[in-house]
């Protein structure tokens, strides 16, 4: 009986496992793609509406103003902090939001975008 349950249980995990790998594999660039890398900073992208104004692939939902993908070829790290800091038009500002060290680890981030 013991070895039963072991088998179906292996089975569940098998499936698990190959569920996930799936809904990873997505084409074209995502942000979390830069997880390892800049953990925090994708984190922050992730749950402070960046995401839904920039969307996964960072070319952006409201116009080419929006597009961040190579932001860090237009836009210094000093720039990037000031932006993200005090806002732009329809960019909200985020310095009551997040603290200066999480505003300069999305500038680090994105400064790498070229
Ligand atoms: C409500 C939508 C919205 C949210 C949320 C938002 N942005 Fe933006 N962001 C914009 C828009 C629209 C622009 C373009 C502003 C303009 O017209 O100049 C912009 C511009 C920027 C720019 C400057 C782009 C350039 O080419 O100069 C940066 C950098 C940026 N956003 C980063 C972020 C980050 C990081 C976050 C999350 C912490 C964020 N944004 C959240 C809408 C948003």
């Amino acid at each position: 009986m013991k070895s039963i349950r072991i088998g179906m249980a292996a089975v569940v995990l098998t499936l698990t496992l190959t569920a996930c790998g799936n809904s990873e594999s997505g084409s074209g660039y995502h942000v979390n793609q830069d997880k390892e890398a800049f953990p925090e900073a994708i984190e922050l992208y992730n749950t402070q509406r960046c995401l839904s104004c920039h969307a996964t692939d960072l070319e952006g939902n409201m116009g080419s103003k929006s597009n961040l993908s190579q932001i860090g070829s237009k836009l210094t790290k000093e720039e990037l902090i000031q932006v993200i800091s005090e806002g732009r038009k329809m960019m909200p500002a985020y310095a009551d939001q997040l603290s200066a060290e999480q505003i300069e680890m999305l500038a680090e981030w994105l400064s790498t975008k070229s």
